[in-house]
């Protein structure tokens, strides 16, 4: 059977485990490298990390679902997340959001139809003396108005 990530991605994967002492404990970066290659991580890549790891499917599964910084699906090139607990809801995160929809032309979970962009709204991302916060690929941005989101997605287009 193919192996479903890249052999580059499936040596650096065993460079992980042989740095851990606990296999377990190098779970979070093996799904990282499988996503940087990716780009997202499928149910062949969990079953393909678990197997590596010695964790059943199911608990990769959960872990996955678990992290917002994991996707289950294919994202678009930026990939904007939007808080919407309270703090950022507090400060804005709705009419941001409203306005990063109709910005970006797709919804809330969606990903534009030519995979420049995605739009997720999520919980929180653990800065919220920054919210509204917003966070583009590995990039963190906040607190962000209409107009500052604006302006940060013209410096990434
Ligand atoms: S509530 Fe938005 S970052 Fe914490």
């Amino acid at each position: 059977m193919s192996l479903p990530v890249r052999p580059e991605t499936d040596r650096r994967i065993d460079d992980l485990l042989a740095r851990f002492p606990q296999k377990g404990s190098a779970l979070l970066p093996a799904l990282y490298l499988v996503q940087e290659e990716k780009g997202w991580v499928s149910e062949a890549s969990m079953e393909y990390v678990a197997g590596k790891i010695g964790l059943s499917p199911a608990f990769v599964s959960g872990v996955v679902s678990f992290y917002t910084m994991f996707h289950r699906q294919p994202v678009g090139r930026h990939h904007v997340q939007i808080c919407r607990t309270l703090p950022c809801a507090l400060r804005g995160a709705d009419a941001l959001m409203a306005h990063a929809a109709k910005r970006l032309g797709v919804k809330d979970g969606q990903t534009r139809a030519d995979g420049a962009c995605s739009l997720a709204s999520v919980e929180c991302l653990g800065a919220c003396d920054r919210a509204p916060f917003v966070q583009i690929n590995d990039r963190d941005f906040g607190p962000v108005d209409p107009s500052g989101l604006d302006e940060i997605l013209k410096r990434l287009e």
